[in-house]
């Protein structure tokens, strides 16, 4: 193992998850100067992250750090003395929303953020550069400065905001070619010094036009800022799907029109079942909190509805299932493909699939979740209906029996299964629902499936 004293920086960061774990291996494989070490208070994630079975998939993602394991980048449980030598901390604790008492159901639950924050300040003896990686409310890191500065042993924290924006599933081509970093820092002689490290370890990898500068406040607002509106694009495209159906205009056709204008654009312009993953909800709600703390209610329930609306795509969808499938599904089977909230991810935090099987059951239909790397995640959300659902990697064996099949998940492996085979061993009449629009429907329709897209005319055989 490599010298700490041949590296010219080094670098922490406090947890080792979906965020921590593939930003700080993107920084080692670009760097070999530095020194990075991961810790996290979870011992198997952190074994995982040492070993080849690594604690989340992502594609890529074991290549980068086998390129630096073991030479820069170190995982590891011992989190007081990393906190000591290291010169630069990102903190990328999960940041849920609250559970309990004031805000409970919008605001961010800030313990985890806050307790690492004290853990720094009993344990450094020697001034730092605090980063705050995971997604906090606006103001946050004046709050932090404070616990950290509180100290009496002379030590000084510089608390800097840099959000992350990657997306699962291409994190790793993410950290490669950001659209850009953003590093928010106090506007003080002490805060642009340390906003000046930051830039100098991004720009080993990233032209300094992408890097961007800005104050602290408006940093934290913009990473909120930047989910809210892609996920009030796919509220907005999810809302005209509903009117596509009653109207049958086709909302594939309505977004290509509309993205083509290049003040649109045509990104996120996917009608769905409704967006997953454990960031969009959570941090729409952690602003619509912060509106409402400050009195704009009028701007806390714009941005409110981007969530209800896609708890009514989600409902909408089962209610669809429920309505054509000749108004009861009790007792049939539904094999649903795909439980990951996107592909290439086996992440199922706030999956639309937890919430559409959920009201499946409530219908008492026989749910059969098929995935190709969910299912473990799967089983977890769904602990408490074990007897209820069953579990089978392989579609073809999902779908065998089964009365409706429910695209979930917008994994390239479903567009390419041979539906001919599976429609055979199906009750009639058989049903898909695409939730993801990806299947070839006049194709599904001939072979003799009652095919029900999202946001487009339904092909039906009665
Ligand atoms: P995660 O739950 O996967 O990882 C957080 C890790 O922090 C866990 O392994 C947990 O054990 C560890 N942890 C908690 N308290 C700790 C402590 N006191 N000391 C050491 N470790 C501790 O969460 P994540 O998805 O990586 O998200 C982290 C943050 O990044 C969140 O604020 C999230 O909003 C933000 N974010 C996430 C994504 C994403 O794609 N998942 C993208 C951008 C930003
Ligand atoms: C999202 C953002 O894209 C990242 O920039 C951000 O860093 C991250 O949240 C975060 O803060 O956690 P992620 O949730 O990983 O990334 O994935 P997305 O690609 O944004 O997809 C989110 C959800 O929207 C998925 O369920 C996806 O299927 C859905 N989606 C996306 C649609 O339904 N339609 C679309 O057109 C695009």
């Amino acid at each position: 193992m490599a010298q700490s004293s041949q590296f010219s920086r080094k670098i922490l960061c406090i947890g080792a998850g979906y965020v921590g774990g593939p930003t700080m291996a993107a920084i080692a494989a670009k760097c070999p100067q530095y020194k990075v070490t991961v810790v996290d208070i979870n011992p198997e994630r952190i074994a995982a992250w040492n070993s080849d079975e690594l604690p989340i998939f992502e594609p890529g993602l074991l290549d980068v750090v086998k390129i630096a394991r073991g030479r820069n980048l170190f995982f590891s449980t011992e989190i007081d003395t990393a906190i000591e030598e290291a010169e630069v901390i990102f903190v990328s604790v999960n940041t849920p929303t609250k559970t309990f008492g004031a805000g409970a159901g919008k605001a961010a639950d800030l313990q985890y953020w806050e307790k690492t924050a004290r853990n720094i300040v009993r344990v450094s003896t020697t001034d730092k550069i605090i980063v705050e990686k995971s997604t906090l409310p606006v103001r946050t890191a004046r709050a932090m400065e404070r616990i950290l500065n509180a100290n009496d042993k002379g030590i000084h924290f510089e608390v800097l905001s840099n959000p992350e924006f990657l997306a699962e599933g291409t994190a790793m081509e993410d950290l490669d070619h950001p659209d850009r970093v953003l590093i928010g820092a106090p506007e003080t002689e002490s805060g642009k010094k340390a906003q000046d490290v930051l830039v100098e370890i991004y720009a080993n990898w990233i032209p300094r036009e992408r890097i961007l500068t800005s104050n602290v406040w408006s940093s934290e607002l913009s990473k909120l800022t930047a989910n809210a509106f892609l996920a009030q694009r796919i509220s907005s495209i999810n809302s005209i799907s509903a009117l596509c159906e009653k109207t049958e205009a086709n909302v594939n056709e309505v977004a290509r029109a509309i993205g083509m204008d290049g003040r649109i654009g045509n990104r996120f312009l996917k009608a769905s079942v409704g967006f997953g993953g454990s960031c969009f909800k959570k941090d729409i709600l952690n602003l619509v909190y912060i509106c409402e703390k400050y009195g704009l209610t009028e701007v806390a329930q714009y941005w409110e509805n981007v969530v209800a609306i896609n708890d009514y795509q989600k409902q909408r969808f089962v209610e669809t299932m429920l309505r054509v499938m000749f108004n009861t599904i009790a007792g049939k089977k539904i094999a649903l493909f795909g439980f990951a909230f996107k592909a290439d991810t086996g992440d199922t935090r706030e999956s639309p699939s937890i919430d559409v099987t959920r009201h499946l059951l409530e219908e008492r239909a026989q749910v059969v979740i098929s995935d190709p790397e969910a299912i473990p995640n799967a089983k977890k959300d769904l602990a408490d209906c074990e007897t209820e659902v069953t579990y089978m990697e392989d579609p073809y064996t999902a779908a065998e029996g089964a009365h409706a099949i429910a695209v979930m998940t917008e994994w390239d492996l479903y567009k390419n299964l041979d539906y001919d085979r599976i429609f055979d061993k199906m009750e009639k009449p058989a049903f898909i629902f695409d939730g993801r629009n990806i299947l070839d429907h006049q194709k599904l329709y001939e072979i003799g499936f009652n095919v029900f897209p999202l946001g487009t005319m339904a092909l039906k055989h009665f």
